[in-house]
């Protein structure tokens, strides 16, 4: 295999920088990695492999080269600059969500629908979906696939890592502060302070009352799922996690199946954990994951009316997305 010029747009960000591991750690022959980020973080020094790359302005650079470019520097970024990349040449992988109902830019879960990415796109641009929407199609495929859905009700607890790392920082400073019986820093990166607190709204709430978060997830639920008309309604709450976000779904089937039907579709899933049995055997948590790159479930139950539940955890940032990246 020919080795790739490669950049990362928002290098320095929390996205960012477990891709600079993802690729570190795969057998992609590199012949350059090229990483940009916004001025404030200009002739930062990261390692990659043996070498030392500087951190590049985006706004600064002439050329908009490589064999691919991964986007994880927000919305406004990916739309002004993924358009040049690919005009370039570079296949471009976006995480933010500037392109992601563009009929002409495919949505991929590698898991899911490999065969989106069967031929280059004419657009040149590939979209990662919401995080948690990543986890949320992969227990459910199996399900819809299997079964007549008659809707899908979830609560997500997402944690401040989804916001990067300003998240982060502003829930252990508030974290701090309260330890400290300090009054807590002004909220600047979500709606409230998040230490010791739980938020329910993850982004802008629209005039319906849903925020773009839970619209999001429906929308994209729908696009990977090849379901226009699936029924799915979630409730999005921030939670003082640092990182990984659960999630309790609520599924209605049209027709009565066993529970033991339902964990065994489960357990035939690509990179996915299911953890089956008594009190004993444990549940996934944000803290404890048995291996951050796959999404585990457990709590797996059926109630006498026929709903079924699932507990879904993943690392929103580790959660294995390139499954393929060396082929
Ligand atoms: N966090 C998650 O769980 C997650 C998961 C999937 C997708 N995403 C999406 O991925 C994107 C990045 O998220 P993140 O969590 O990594 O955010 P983050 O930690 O805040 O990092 C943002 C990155 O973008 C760079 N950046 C910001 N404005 C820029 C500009 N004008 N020009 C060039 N670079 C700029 C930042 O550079 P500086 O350091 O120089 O400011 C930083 O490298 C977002 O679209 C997010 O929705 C996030």
């Amino acid at each position: 295999m020919r080795a790739i010029d490669i950049s990362i747009i928002g290098a320095t960000g929390a996205v960012g920088a477990e891709l600079i591991k993802l690729l570190e750690s795969s057998q992609l022959p590199v012949s350059r990695l090229r990483l940009l980020a916004s001025r404030t973080s200009v002739g930062r020094r990261l390692r990659f492999r043996d070498e030392i790359c500087i951190v590049e302005p985006l706004d600064e650079i002439d050329d908009t080269q490589a064999d691919i470019a991964f986007f994880s520097a927000g919305r406004a970024v990916s739309a002004k600059y993924g358009p040049l990349f690919a005009a370039q040449g570079a296949l471009v992988i976006d995480n933010s969500n500037a392109f992601r109902m563009n009929p002409d830019v495919p949505l991929l879960v590698p898991q899911i629908n490999p065969n989106a990415l069967a031929a280059r796109p004419r657009s040149g641009i590939v979209e990662n979906p919401n995080c948690s929407a990543i986890q949320l199609v992969r227990a459910l495929r199996p399900l819809v696939t299997a079964f007549h859905v008659h809707q899908i009700i979830l609560t997500t607890y997402q944690a401040a890592s989804g916001g990067g790392l300003k998240g982060i920082d502003e829930l252990l400073e508030g974290s701090r502060a309260a330890l400290a019986g300090r009054a807590p820093p002004r909220a600047k990166h979500f709606p409230f302070p998040l230490a010791f607190n739980v938020i329910p709204q993850v982004g802008e709430i629209t005039s319906e009352g849903v925020t773009l978060e839970e619209r999001k997830r429906l929308q994209e639920s729908r696009k990977l799922l090849g379901l226009p008309h699936l029924r799915l309604t979630s409730s999005c709450v921030r939670v003082p996690v640092v990182n990984g976000h659960p999630e309790a779904v609520y599924l209605e089937l049209e027709e009565s199946v066993h529970v033991v039907q339902v964990r065994e579709l489960l357990t035939l899933e690509p990179d996915f954990r299911l953890s089956v049995g008594g009190p004993h055997v444990g549940y996934p948590t944000p803290r404890h994951l048995t291996d951050p790159a796959i999404v585990h479930v457990a709590r797996v139950k059926v109630n006498p009316e026929n709903p079924y539940c699932l507990w879904i955890v993943a690392d929103n940032l580790k959660v294995r997305r390139l499954t393929h990246l060396s082929s």
